[in-house]
């Protein structure tokens, strides 16, 4: 980074487009990442318009006292999809800054499209479009049935034209469709390269800030999952949203990765449809799988996503093996933590595998990445191996301890009550959660160590 300001010279510096670290000449393979063919050649910006930049986004320079600033509470401005304003901690905020990532094709025109024209009506807001035409976006409009009278739209990818649109209308909710599609006339750059989004980025953030606008910044991820312009605008913005979902599947879900105005991790859930998104308000019961029959190799486990309990149900397969290396595969949840599980299964309680091919998969393409899933895998692969389903309205939670152990997880209660409420009849969880009230209708299994947690599934299983 001090490599810029130490250099001051009418030279241009070479940036790798994959990890943004500067060189001071092109090179073919970026020593910092690795990566082949990613260095590009960025123009230096004068000092002065350094200077300028700075001091726009500090206000003002002098040191203050913590304790004496008057902190005003944030100002939210309601989406109007309640998903939505659940991922973002509550809403938008004003002179709040929004980047939302994902796929192409995953959503991210109609869900902002939807939002814009429900939000209208109380702000004005202004949609800059510079993927799609004018009349793309009013086909679509109208294809959903938004009420568009109040919505301003503005195809222009050219930023000196559109921070003077914003400084001439002041609309205090703008939307950027997409980030990667401005350019500067100050840059040489071409649009969509690193230099031109983070410029353009820096320079719409500074008017939000400056006028108090919200604003959403619509960025595409690559191939490899990282949004374009990597990292760069991940900094620069308030909010990092990502919008996900299979393409084979309606549903999309949405998380904040940053979020400076709330909790991340909170889940927005939604279905894509012929009237466009539609929020789902009882997601657990999307990622579980309706069989009529129990049937071996599936267990039901309470995950947490930010902090909203949910019920996925967690599949495995296992499978003589017939080649010397059993193939372990994971789909939505940690494939390491599948070989330290299998481990622990051995030494711990007996139960083999070194001979057969394990699959585990999460049913819905949740992905799981909290350990707390690890005793519902070990129910799902137990029940497997000995081809014995795990009783009907049983539903599990729990880390397990290289040990042996079943350490507690977080917010017990809640994931308890989540499932009493979907119906389940039994809960195996650990010892340290166990409510000190019995919940109504759900039987309470507490356990301490992986062998007794096998052991009564064993002998459950086989009725
Ligand atoms: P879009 O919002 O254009 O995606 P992005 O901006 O992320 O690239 O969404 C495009 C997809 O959404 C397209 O494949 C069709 C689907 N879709 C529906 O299923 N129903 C709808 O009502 C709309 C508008 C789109
Ligand atoms: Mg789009």
């Amino acid at each position: 980074m001090s490599q810029r300001s130490l250099k001051r010279k009418e030279r241009n510096i070479f940036v790798c487009t994959a990890c943004d670290a500067q060189h001071p000449r092109w090179e073919g393979r970026c020593p910092q990442c690795g990566e082949w063919n990613t260095i590009e050649e960025q123009e230096v910006l004068p000092d002065e318009a350094d200077g300028h930049r700075f001091a726009a986004l500090a206000g003002t320079s002098e040191v203050q006292n913590l304790a004496q600033i008057q902190a005003q509470e944030v100002q939210r401005r309601l989406t109007g999809l309640p998903e939505l304003d659940r991922a973002l901690g509550g809403g938008m905020v004003a002179g709040g800054v929004i980047l939302i990532g994902g796929d192409p094709g995953v959503g991210k025109s109609t869900l902002l499209l939807q939002t814009v024209s429900s939000m209208a009506s109380q702000w004005p807001v202004l949609y800059v479009t510079g993927e799609e035409s004018a009349q793309q976006v009013a086909l679509r409009a109208q294809r959903l049935a938004l009420p568009t009278e109040q919505v301003h739209l503005q195809a222009e990818i050219r930023l000196e034209h559109i921070i003077a649109t914003l400084k001439e209308r002041r609309p205090e909710v703008v939307i950027i469709d997409s980030i990667q599609t401005l350019y500067s006339s100050q840059l040489s750059a071409a649009p969509g390269s690193v230099s031109q989004v983070r410029e353009c980025a820096a320079q719409l953030t500074r008017i939000a800030k400056q006028y108090g606008m919200t604003m959403v910044f619509i960025g595409h991820v690559t191939k490899d999952g990282a949004l374009a312009g990597p990292r760069v605008l991940e900094h620069i913005v308030d909010t990092v949203l990502y919008f996900e979902g299979d393409t084979h599947s309606s549903f999309r879900l949405i998380r904040a990765i940053k979020n400076r105005f709330g909790a991340i991790n909170e889940l927005g859930v939604f279905a894509m449809t012929d009237k466009g998104l539609r929020g789902v308000n009882n997601p657990s019961a999307l990622f579980l799988s309706r069989h009529a029959e129990q049937v071996p190799g599936s267990c039901v486990v309470a995950t947490l996503e930010g902090t909203r309990p949910l019920l996925v149900e967690i599949q495995a397969l296992v499978d003589t093996a017939h080649v010397p290396n059993p193939r372990r595969l994971s789909v939505g949840l940690e494939s390491s933590r599948l070989a330290m599980l299998l481990a622990v299964l051995h030494r711990h309680a007996g139960v083999a595998s070194f001979d057969q091919d394990v699959f585990i998969n999460a049913v819905g393409g949740v992905r799981i990445s909290e350990p707390a899933a690890d005793l519902a895998v070990l129910f799902a692969i137990v029940s497997s191996l000995t081809d014995r389903a795990v009783p009907r309205g049983l539903m599990v939670f729990g880390e397990v301890g290289l040990a042996g152990e079943i350490r507690p997880a977080p917010r017990g209660q809640e994931r308890l009550r989540e499932a009493a409420k979907l119906g389940f009849k039994q809960a195996v969880i650990p010892r340290a959660n166990a409510p000190k009230t019995p919940i109504e209708g759900l039987e309470i299994i507490a356990v301490q160590r992986v062998d007794q947690a096998i052991a009564f599934i064993r002998e459950q299983g086989s009725r």
